[in-house]
């Protein structure tokens, strides 16, 4: 089939590239001229593994490629997916006016009968609100039919998880629409969930809500361990062994970041209030993520009630291992912190280069752990890279001057640590 992708962020140069490999031919529209000008050299512009490699073969199979004209894109193709984002506002509601510019440029250059397919993530209504948008912008009779068909791809394993997908949800009030997406994916050995279009919707914010309460959940568990000196990791995995709970996602730290859980938590409570119908658990599922940066800070400073001009190296800048990725990520509420209190701060992080801004603030990034943690006060692992369980510990706690250890993620393997001299504590990690 002939696949127009409009956005090309993660979900849709990762979409685009698994689509392609897949034996369809693949076009990707941005309006961002350095994206395109990047990719149409067969450059990702972000971190994902495997990714690249499969980027630039499919465009030498000639099966993919970019471009930031909409007009010959939206003629040329019959199937087209949205893929922009759909940031948060202010108020927490998400900012649809990258859809809004989607569903115009499909409106004034549709020529004939266009399938058009939702993938970014939208609150309950948008996919049918877009459609009315596409025909406001049209100036003919041609007909569009809409779909919406969430992605639930991680980053970090976004070319597996579009290649093996636990579901494929299409939500449609259109036939035509769901005989062609069943089509487009007859291939594919994962479940396929037909629904209307606001359930796919709500399928999608209902899932991140969902591991982002089982995330906040075994952090307020953490908490109480912290109390009575007991390890959250035998609770989590005596939980994890009951089916109807699962061991993923119990994993106790510094919380959740990233694009989507925060954002995504935030549009539901928000739309959830406006319908209406607060969410109580999710509220407090989100003030327990905010506060979990500040409870761990908190840990630091019973040890060093005063920070100023210690020495504090921090791992880890990514919202989570393998990307290099730092939107919403709690290490920068750690830094925050940190910097306001006074610490000489010194981070490092093996795929995120540190903005001038932080610079400004007197942050120091290194890219060698052995030369951030010289002469160091304190350690605080922020992002659970697994490089930073394999370092030489005996090496990190010769060069440090202090031997204080706070694993944000419960990394390290605790009792090694401490039988090396340091002082360590975990969250929930007695
Ligand atoms: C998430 C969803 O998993 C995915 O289905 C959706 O499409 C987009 O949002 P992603 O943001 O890539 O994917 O990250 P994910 O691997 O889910 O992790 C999110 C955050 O939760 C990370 O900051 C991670 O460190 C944290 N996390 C995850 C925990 O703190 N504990 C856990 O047990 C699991």
């Amino acid at each position: 089939m002939k696949i127009l992708i409009i956005g090309m962020g993660y979900v849709g140069t990762t979409t685009g590239a698994v689509f392609a490999h897949q034996g369809h031919k693949v076009t990707g529209l941005d309006i961002d001229q350095m994206k395109i000008a990047l990719l149409n050299k067969g450059k990702l512009y972000f971190h994902e593994p495997g990714l690249q490699e499969m980027l630039s073969s499919q465009i030498k199979k000639n099966n993919l490629s970019f471009t930031c004209d909409p007009e010959t894109a939206v003629k040329d193709h019959d199937i087209i997916f949205i893929t922009v984002g759909t940031p948060s506002l202010e108020n927490g509601k998400a900012d649809l006016s990258y859809i809004r510019q989607a569903a115009e440029m499909i409106g004034r250059y549709k020529n004939k009968e266009k399938l058009v397919v939702v993938k970014s993530t939208v609150p309950i209504g948008t996919t049918d609100e877009m459609e009315k948008w596409i025909y406001e912008y049209s100036n003919n009779e041609a007909s569009v039919h809409t779909a919406m068909n969430p992605e639930f791809l991680r980053e970090g394993s976004a070319l597996n998880d579009a290649l093996h997908p636990s579901r494929i949800v299409l939500g449609s009030e259109s036939s035509e629409a769901l005989v062609k997406l069943k089509e487009l994916y007859k291939n594919s050995t994962a479940p396929i969930l037909t629904t209307s279009t606001k359930a796919a919707e709500i399928i999608k914010y209902a899932s991140n809500g969902f591991l982002a309460t089982k995330i906040s959940f075994i952090n307020e568990i953490a908490r109480l361990c912290d109390t009575v000196g007991v390890s959250i990791k035998d609770v989590a995995e005596g939980m994890g062994l009951d089916e109807r709970i699962g061991a993923p996602f119990l994993q106790a730290g510094l919380g959740y970041g990233g694009s989507c859980f925060p954002k995504d938590v935030k549009e539901l409570l928000s739309t959830a209030d406006s319908l209406g119908n607060p969410l109580s658990i999710l509220r407090e599922v989100e003030k327990i993520n905010r506060t979990q940066p500040s409870y761990f800070v908190n840990k630091v400073k019973r040890t060093h009630p005063l920070l100023k001009d210690k020495k504090v190296t921090l791992f880890g800048l990514s919202f989570k291992p393998h990307t290099d990725d730092i939107r919403e990520s709690v290490s920068f509420a750690v830094i925050n912190q940190l910097v306001a209190e006074g610490a000489k701060v010194y981070v490092h992080d093996p795929a995120v280069t540190l903005s001038t801004d932080w610079i400004r603030k007197g942050v120091t990034q290194c890219w060698d752990p052995y030369v951030a943690v010289k002469e160091a006060d304190l350690l605080l692992i922020c992002t659970d890279w697994p490089q930073y369980a394999d370092l030489n510990w005996v090496k990190v706690k010769e060069r440090m001057n202090g031997s204080y250890l706070f694993d944000g993620r419960n990394m390290l393997d605790k009792e090694k640590i401490k039988q090396l001299g340091f002082y360590y504590e975990g969250i929930g990690n007695a």
